[in-house]
């Protein structure tokens, strides 16, 4: 079943470009019904009207609380028919109102092999602690800050001489296949949350996927 994804974004959008270029090519029977940034300076806004695709931009400043803003992205959201968020860059904590309207049915992506650097600096924070190895998760969006369930990761090693900025590019080009992996197994309806637990294929998930481990 083809989904409607609405893709927030705060910044350079290189995720939401990985996502375009899939449906492209094919590889993923979704269409994107639009994308929000909380930045009008997002450059991710400026890819996706390229792309041909809605946008929006809300800020939270023109809401007198955080739930009026979370409960205004959630009607745009609605409105437009999306039936998957994708947080893609998205630097808020989301809130009750959003969680509430789209539960169980927004993922996020972040640079980590998480439980490790849930947060901002993770790429700094490894190198920091002297990681040899370093990635990328994707997880279902709950409450708690990049702490919901996980279910596909990729990994890269880190490399002598590596700083942030080495590593992050490193990271991203895992990224970038990453997300439309998870969007795809999700539309597929192959990866779902039931309760705190993930579900593929129907069966429980008891680690996530590594991206070696192929669709
Ligand atoms: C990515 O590293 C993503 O994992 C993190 O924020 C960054 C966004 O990059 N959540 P982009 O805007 O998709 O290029």
């Amino acid at each position: 079943m083809s989904r409607r994804l609405g893709v927030l974004i705060s910044g350079r959008g290189s995720n939401l470009q990985s996502i375009i270029d899939a449906i492209r090519l094919g590889e993923l029977l979704a269409s994107i019904a639009v994308v929000i940034s909380n930045r009008p300076e997002a450059a991710g806004l400026l890819r996706a009207q390229e792309a041909g695709l809605d946008t929006l931009c809300l800020r939270q400043k023109d809401y007198e609380s955080r739930d009026a803003y979370d409960a205004a992205l959630a009607g745009a959201l609605r409105a437009k028919g999306v039936d998957l968020v994708c947080l893609a860059g998205f630097m808020r904590l989301v809130g009750k109102p959003l969680l509430e309207a789209f539960h169980n049915r927004m993922l996020n992506i972040h640079p980590s092999l998480l439980p490790k650097y849930r947060g901002v600096h993770t790429h700094e924070r490894a190198l920091a602690a002297g990681e040899t190895e370093h990635g990328v998760s994707i997880h279902f969006v709950t409450p708690e800050l990049d702490g919901g369930p996980v279910f596909l990761q990729a990994t890269v090693p880190v490399l002598p001489g590596d700083d942030a900025d080495t590593l992050a590019a490193r990271v991203l080009v895992e990224e970038h296949k990453l997300y439309p992996l998870a969007i795809r197994w999700f539309a597929e309806g192959r990866v779902r949350l039931d309760g705190d637990t993930v579900l593929f294929d129907g069966a429980p998930l008891t680690a996530p996927k590594r991206l070696d481990d192929g669709a």
